[in-house]
């Protein structure tokens, strides 16, 4: 499956390990992909996980799962652009500091 993982945080990559360990085609959609932070943790994952910007990471996508904090949820389905060919998994949580709501 072609699984587009949102985000380059720790819940991003964390997913894309495990998804690309059993086999899947990972790519992190990030908002610098060739930033040397983003483009070194691709490496050091290998399987073939590629990091892209996001409308690339996501346009041929089977699954698109959003891994960035919840108050970047909209900028972030914006950028996106046109999602209607893929499942989205929302893995956002609006909770900062504990339990207090972020939004
Ligand atoms: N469902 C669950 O079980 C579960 C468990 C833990 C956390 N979560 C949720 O999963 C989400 C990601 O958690 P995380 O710990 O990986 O978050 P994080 O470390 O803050 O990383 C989020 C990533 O989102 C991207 N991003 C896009 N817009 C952003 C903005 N305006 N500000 C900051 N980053 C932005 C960044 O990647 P780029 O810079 O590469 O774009 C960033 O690395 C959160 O919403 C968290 O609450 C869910």
């Amino acid at each position: 499956m072609r699984i587009a993982v949102i985000g380059s945080g720790s819940v991003g990559w964390g997913l894309a390990r495990s998804w690309s360990t059993l086999g899947h085609s990972v790519v992190v959609g990030s908002r610098s992909p060739d930033s040397e932070r983003v483009v070194s943790l691709a490496n050091e994952i290998g399987n073939g996980v590629s990091a892209s910007g996001l409308a690339d990471s996501a346009q041929s996508a089977d699954v698109i799962v959003l891994a960035v904090p919840c108050s970047a949820t909209e900028d972030s389905i914006v950028a996106l652009g046109d999602l209607s060919h893929g499942v989205i998994i929302d893995a956002t949580n609006p909770f900062v500091g504990g339990l207090n709501l972020e939004l």
